[in-house]
C-alpha cells in the first residue's frame, strides 16, 4: 500500500515526534554519585521492564554528564518528584552538572541511600536504589536496564502525585484516577494495594 494512501481523517505525523504520543513515565530525577560530587538530572524516557527482577529501562545519554558517573559507578538513584516540584524539576534538566551544584541551586537535599553510593532526594515522594543491571543498548542506544535494590515511598510528600512529559516542554498531571481494578481478572494479583495502604 502507498504511504499516502491513508485512512479518512488521518493524516501523517513526523516520525521525530512520535515520542509525545507514547506515554512516557512519570518525570523523573536521576541521582549519582562520581566519587566526588553528587549530581541530579531529569529525566522523561523510561520504563518499567520487569515486575520480578524488578527491572526499569532509563534513556540516559554521553550528553549528560551524569553519563559518565552511571557508567563508571553502575549506580544510581531514581527518585520521583511529586508536580509542585516541577519548575526546579524542569530547571534541574535545562543546568549541568559539569558547572553547577543544583542540589544546592535549587533547594534539593541528599539523604544518605542504604545500597548505593548516590544520594536520595529528600524533597521526592519515592525514591528507588539501582545498579546497572544490563548496560548491553547503552553504547547504541542509550539504554540502561536498572535493577531496583531498595525503594523509599514518603506518603507525606505523594501530594497530587507525579507529572509526566508531553515531549514538549508541556507537561501534565495525573488525570482524575479510573478504577478498573475488577476488570483485571486475568492480572489480579497487580490490583493488591500494599499492606499500609501505600498506593
Ligand atoms: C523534562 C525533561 C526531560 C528530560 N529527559 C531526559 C531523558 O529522558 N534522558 C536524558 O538523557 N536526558 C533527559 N533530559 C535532559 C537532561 O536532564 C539534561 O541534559 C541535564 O542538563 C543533564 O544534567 P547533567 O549534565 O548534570 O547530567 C531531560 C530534560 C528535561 C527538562
Amino acid at each position: 500500500m502507498n504511504p499516502t494512501d491513508t485512512a479518512d481523517g488521518f493524516s501523517p505525523y513526523p516520525l521525530q515526534q512520535v515520542h509525545r504520543l507514547i506515554e512516557p513515565g512519570p518525570v523523573v530525577m536521576i541521582s549519582t554519585f562520581d566519587g566526588e560530587h553528587a549530581n541530579l538530572m531529569t529525566n522523561g524516557f523510561n520504563m518499567p521492564v520487569s515486575h520480578d527482577p524488578p527491572l526499569i529501562g532509563l534513556i540516559l545519554g554521553p550528553w549528560d554528564h551524569s553519563h559518565a558517573a552511571l557508567r563508571d559507578s553502575g549506580q544510581c538513584v531514581i527518585a520521583i518528584p511529586s508536580i509542585d516540584l516541577a519548575e526546579r524539576v524542569v530547571d534541574v534538566g535545562n543546568t549541568s552538572g559539569r558547572d553547577t551544584d543544583k542540589w544546592r541551586r535549587f533547594g534539593f537535599t541528599a539523604l544518605p541511600a542504604a545500597t548505593v553510593n548516590a544520594p536520595l532526594v529528600a524533597e521526592c515522594f519515592a525514591n528507588i536504589e539501582c545498579t546497572v543491571a544490563d548496560d548491553r543498548l547503552a553504547k547504541d542506544h542509550n539504554l540502561w536496564i536498572l535493577r531496583a535494590e531498595h525503594a523509599w515511598f514518603d506518603a507525606s510528600r505523594h501530594g497530587t502525585g507525579e507529572f509526566h512529559h508531553r515531549g514538549n516542554g508541556t507537561f501534565s498531571a495525573n488525570a482524575a484516577p479510573l478504577d478498573l481494578r475488577h476488570r483485571m481478572t486475568k492480572w489480579r494479583y497487580l490490583t493488591r494495594d500494599l499492606e499500609d495502604g501505600t498506593p
